[in-house]
């Protein structure tokens, strides 16, 4: 009763701070922690994984730092853990159990433990402390995969997602971003299953069930990551390598052979790559993102083998994360434009240098493309790239339009200055800033002072702060063009009006994105009869470009043209990830007909689904359709 009381009062006090004149741009609002009282440096993990259980269990102990003295109650997050023991001990000294309360559940944040640090610790500034604990039935982080769901079939497969605050579910820990800490960790498997995590992976290391990893740079807990499974390894180049199941190793292999010389081009534009080795797992089918930049170790979904290296691009943002997040990282998750749209614009450089200029130049108009939509449907308060943002789901945020406006922002920062100067800039940005996170705040700061001020007369603070304040594009902003997109498009609208048949169509010269753009721009009011034409010569319900199926599916979904249903329900039934679905099921739900389909769609294909990709379709707004 104690513990609910609490609880209840300290919501009722953190709904109460939060009115919008207060709004503390520097406060994590989606984190428990005390940490302007107490720090974690380091992390020692212990855990055991248990496939049949699906629990992490063991322990973790926290190297804790005390900034204010006067402080004596520690704040963790968590959520769902079952916390055991929890002891307090001087560094090098004996662990001592201390008292603790776990808070009643917030819907977002989860449980706060506290934790009363007893009175001989007055003095101690550094401390450890113990926890031991297993994660909960529902962790948000886990993913546990029968066998029947890995490309082998044969072993079961587990992975965690911790961004944006799902670590508190697999570790109790001060969950948020702007604390950084280094780690140990040992890890217990069944025999025969790998363990890897976001460290110095060995990918030679005897498959005996037990796993030593050690993180020597310091992260935040929303890129700590775990995965087991039956993978294996096989190398790029001297820094760069592939773990994946046997099955899609070969494959995987072929498709990202480029990641060496994506590295190598980051690092002569942005500086020295600062984490070791950087090496990629595939994960299976449901991986919930397209990647996820866990550091040394990102992780990717399988539904960019295409075949043809054409989705490429997303190994690209993964590892320019390297710098843009994961070496100077949003201080909260309102600065996570920071993150995701500085990557964009870094991803569409190494596209560049790689590819060349038209092929960065697609995805370049389809990222502002995707911008124009999103300024559609995101609420104008969410448009800001820094708004403010305290409630709700850091999960869904701004609905990604922070990734093409903040590209956007950069592109245009980029052509007032030149890209030298540019380029410059963001070199002495990110060794600035390295291991540290930052609010767009301190952003604004620093590139008045070392670029706007340094060249003056091209670009103006107040400029810059209507892209982070303001809602919409800022005026003058010159749009990407691509004109292979661009005819793609013209040859849309004039096979949609009749004047062009499917045949005279030059599909054999477009990339996948002018398919892409082509599908997206079809006229509303195609019969059916041009909706199967198009579908049988160009084979788009079973393409194997992910993209493109995306595209149409939404297209199929949205006219419900249903010769192709069949096929769309066994794409919505074999990915987990959510930008390849959601849209889909959306548009499902809206086309006034089939939100009762598309909701016996999702629950066959909910096992399939890691957690954050069923809260994501669960949150579609299902009553509107029906
Ligand atoms: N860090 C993100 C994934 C993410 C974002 C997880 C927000 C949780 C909350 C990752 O780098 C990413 O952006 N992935 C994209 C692919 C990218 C090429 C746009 C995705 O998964 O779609
Ligand atoms: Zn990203």
């Amino acid at each position: 009763m104690l513990r609910l009381l609490i609880g209840g009062l300290v919501s009722v006090m953190v709904l109460s701070a939060c009115s919008r004149d207060e709004y503390n741009p520097a406060h994590d609002y989606f984190s428990f922690a005390n940490n302007d009282q107490f720090v974690t440096r380091h992390l020692e993990l212990e855990l055991w994984v248990d496939f049949d259980r699906q629990t992490l269990a063991g322990s973790a102990a926290l190297h804790m730092e005390r900034l204010d003295p006067a402080a004596t109650i520690i704040v963790l997050d968590s959520r769902g853990l079952e916390i055991g023991d929890i002891g307090v001990a001087a560094e090098g000294s004996k662990v001592k159990p201390v008292t603790f309360e776990v808070g009643q559940t917030d819907p977002v944040k989860g449980e706060a433990i506290r934790i009363q640090l007893p009175a001989g610790f007055k003095h101690e500034s550094a401390f450890l402390l113990k926890i031991e604990y297993q994660t909960g039935p529902d962790a948000s982080a886990l993913m546990w995969l029968p066998p029947e769901l890995t490309a082998g079939g044969k072993h079961p497969f587990m992975f965690t997602q911790s961004q944006a605050i799902h670590a508190r579910s697999w570790v109790p820990l001060q969950d948020t971003p702007a604390v950084r800490m280094s780690f140990d960790a040992i890890i217990h498997t069944p025999p025969d299953l790998m363990a890897l995590m976001s460290a110095d992976n060995d990918p030679l290391a005897p498959r005996s069930g037990e796993y030593h990893f050690s993180m020597p740079q310091p992260i935040p807990s929303y890129l700590l990551a775990l995965a087991v499974g039956n993978v294996w390894f096989q190398s790029f180049g001297e820094d760069t390598g592939v773990y994946a199941e046997p099955e899609v190793l070969p494959a995987a292999a072929w498709e990202f052979t480029d990641t060496q010389a994506m590295l190598d081009a980051a690092e002569g534009l942005y500086g020295p790559y600062q984490w070791g080795r950087y090496d990629l797992l595939i994960l299976p089918p449901s991986f919930p993102y397209g990647g996820m930049e866990n550091p040394r170790l990102s992780f990717i979904t399988p539904t960019v083998l295409a075949g043809d290296r054409s989705l490429v691009s997303l190994v690209a943002h993964e590892l320019a994360h390297s710098w843009s997040g994961n070496l100077v990282s949003n201080a909260t998750w309102r600065d996570i434009w920071l993150n995701e749209g500085t990557t964009s614009y870094l991803e569409s450089r190494l596209m560049e240098v790689l590819y060349g200029r038209e092929r960065a130049d697609e995805e370049r108009l389809l990222s502002y493309q995707g911008l124009l939509e999103k300024l559609q449907t995101v609420e104008t308060e969410m448009q800001a790239l820094a708004p403010v943002f305290q409630f709700g789901d850091p999960d869904i945020g701004q609905d990604g339009l922070e990734y093409s406006k903040g590209q956007l922002m950069l592109e245009t920062l980029e052509a007032a200055f030149g890209r030298d100067k540019f380029d410059e800039y963001l070199a002495r940005y990110f060794e600035h800033f390295e291991f540290q996170a930052i609010t767009s705040e301190q952003f604004l700061d620093f590139i008045d002072a070392r670029l706007l001020q340094k060249y003056p007369g091209r670009y103006s603070r107040a400029q810059i702060a209507q892209w982070l304040y303001q809602p919409g594009i800022p005026d003058g902003v010159v749009a990407p063009t691509s004109s292979s997109l661009e005819q793609a498009v013209a040859m849309a609208a004039a096979w949609s009006s009749g004047e062009l048949a499917v045949a005279e169509l030059p599909v054999e010269n477009w990339s996948p994105k002018a398919m892409v753009a082509f599908i997206n721009a079809l006229r509303a009011d195609l019969s059916e009869q041009q909706l199967k034409e198009l579908d049988q010569s160009l084979r788009l319900s079973t393409t194997g470009n992910v993209e493109i199926a995306r595209a149409w599916f939404i297209q199929v979904a949205t006219r419900r043209y249903r010769p192709a249903y069949g096929e769309m329900s066994a794409f919505l039934k074999r990915y987990g990830r959510t930008w390849l679905i959601k849209p889909v099921y959306a548009a499902l739900v809206s086309n006034g007909e089939d939100s009762t389909l598309a909701l016996a769609i999702f629950d066959k294909a909910r096992a399939v689904y890691h957690p954050i990709t069923v809260a994501a379709i669960s949150s579609l707004s299902w009553s509107s359709g029906q």
